[in-house]
């Protein structure tokens, strides 16, 4: 049931199915922002002047609100997880993406605090949020590139974890993986970072440069991580060798052993191609984020040299040239954001457009570009080039996958 309420009385887990403003005046792609995460957001509408939003009772369940950071994610959480949808199922897929992401939030603190408490890390936390992650590359990869447009929604420390597990799990499929190296890597995308709860806090978010002694420090942390796990008996050897070797490079310039080719396992590979594209196309406190595409050139220019070059030739192959929610500009001027990859035409994915040349909105509306370029001729629509998240931020997204 549609229920006109004051923004005043909006909450977290409620589910905004519309509200009155001229698209010119807000930056959200749809009136239908779904599922209220937190406060934010709500922050945001009022920031916009928006007094009423219409919610949508149907679809604000108790398991749709954000769980209190208070709450383990223990047995309860792990029984709010659906399992994935289907990928012709736009809407669910969206839904289903947000709450794999908030439980994985609220599953990621919650380790962090353990592990600065020195208390066990309990990995069976994480093995339905690994699961659903393994379903959704096998069956609904969408849900996968939704899930890392979220990354702008919390702090960098706990969806970093999230997206490499997910960014893990996709790269690893990609190269033939089995189901059980991809949970594997899914776990070890989730832990990697454990170490740096074990450094100061100040050194890690410090803005600035840091001095050698406190990069000594950062540079402790896969160790600390290796030492801190290796006291349980529960985690694989491949998953505690990604923790420990996510910094190496293949030509010997990483750290903490300085191991070259050879000397380090594949999964500790996968983590570290993944991590420096999640970290690049993340902001940071010392610097923005770079666009995909950017991040992708980077990563292919230290190909046989850092990091294994067939390993980075099949990620980039995957996320595309163009990756699902960059953006890039038409050659006619406008401005879209690339929703979906069109198979086998890595140059002309289905996009969204959004604004035109001088920035004004548009009614956004989809267009698939392999279709117009190539059947009709209408080279105006071809992409021209990827455009830096400085230079035109992504419009909100959710609601349109
Ligand atoms: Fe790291
Ligand atoms: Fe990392």
């Amino acid at each position: 049931m549609i229920k006109r309420i004051s923004t005043e009385d909006l909450k977290p887990g409620m589910f905004v199915s519309s509200f009155d403003l001229s698209w010119f005046k807000h930056p959200f792609v749809s009136t239908r922002l779904g599922v209220v995460r937190d406060q934010g957001l709500i922050n945001e509408l009022k920031k916009l002047g928006i007094s009423h939003v219409e919610i949508d009772t149907d679809l604000c369940t108790a398991d749709e609100a954000r769980p209190s950071p208070e709450i383990r994610p223990g047995k309860a959480a792990r029984e709010r997880l659906q399992p994935c949808p289907s990928e012709g199922d736009p809407e669910r897929s969206a839904r289903f993406a947000r709450k794999l992401f908030d439980h994985a939030m609220t599953a990621t603190r919650s380790l962090m605090d353990s592990v600065r408490a020195g208390k066990p890390v309990r990995t069976e936390e994480f093995q339905p949020l690994v699961a659903r992650l393994v379903d959704a590359v096998n069956h609904n990869e969408n849900v996968l590139h939704i899930i890392l447009s979220l990354k702008s929604f919390d702090d960098y420390t706990y969806t970093h974890s999230l997206n490499l597990a997910a960014l893990g799990v996709l790269l690893g499929k990609s190269m033939n993986l089995e189901q059980a190296d991809l949970e594997r890597l899914g776990l070890a995308g989730i832990l990697h970072d454990v170490g740096k709860c074990l450094v100061p806090r100040e050194v890690i978010v410090k803005p600035g440069p840091l001095t050698e002694e406190e990069f000594n420090l950062v540079k402790a942390h896969p160790a600390l991580a290796h030492g801190y796990l290796s006291r349980q008996n529960d985690i694989p050897g491949e998953v505690l060798r990604a923790v420990l070797e996510h910094h190496e490079r293949l030509d010997g310039s990483g750290y903490p052993r300085g191991l070259a080719d050879g000397a380090i396992h594949p999964y500790s590979s996968i983590i570290s191609v993944v991590d420096v594209y999640d970290a690049l196309t993340s902001d940071r406190v010392y610097r923005p984020r770079m666009s995909p595409h950017a991040a992708l050139r980077l990563l292919f220019n230290q190909r046989g040299q850092t990091f294994p070059e067939a390993m980075v030739d099949t990620f980039i192959k995957r996320l595309g040239v163009y990756p699902s929610f960059s953006v890039v500009q038409l050659r006619n001027g406008c401005y879209a954001v690339v929703t979906r990859q069109t198979p086998g035409r890595p140059l002309f994915p289905e996009v969204m457009v959004f604004c035109d040349r001088e920035h004004r909105p548009l009614v956004k509306r989809r267009l698939d570009t392999w279709r117009l370029c190539g059947e009709l001729a209408r080279k105006e629509y071809e992409i021209e080039r990827p455009v830096e998240p400085g230079e035109l931020p992504p419009p909100m997204l959710m609601g349109i996958a």
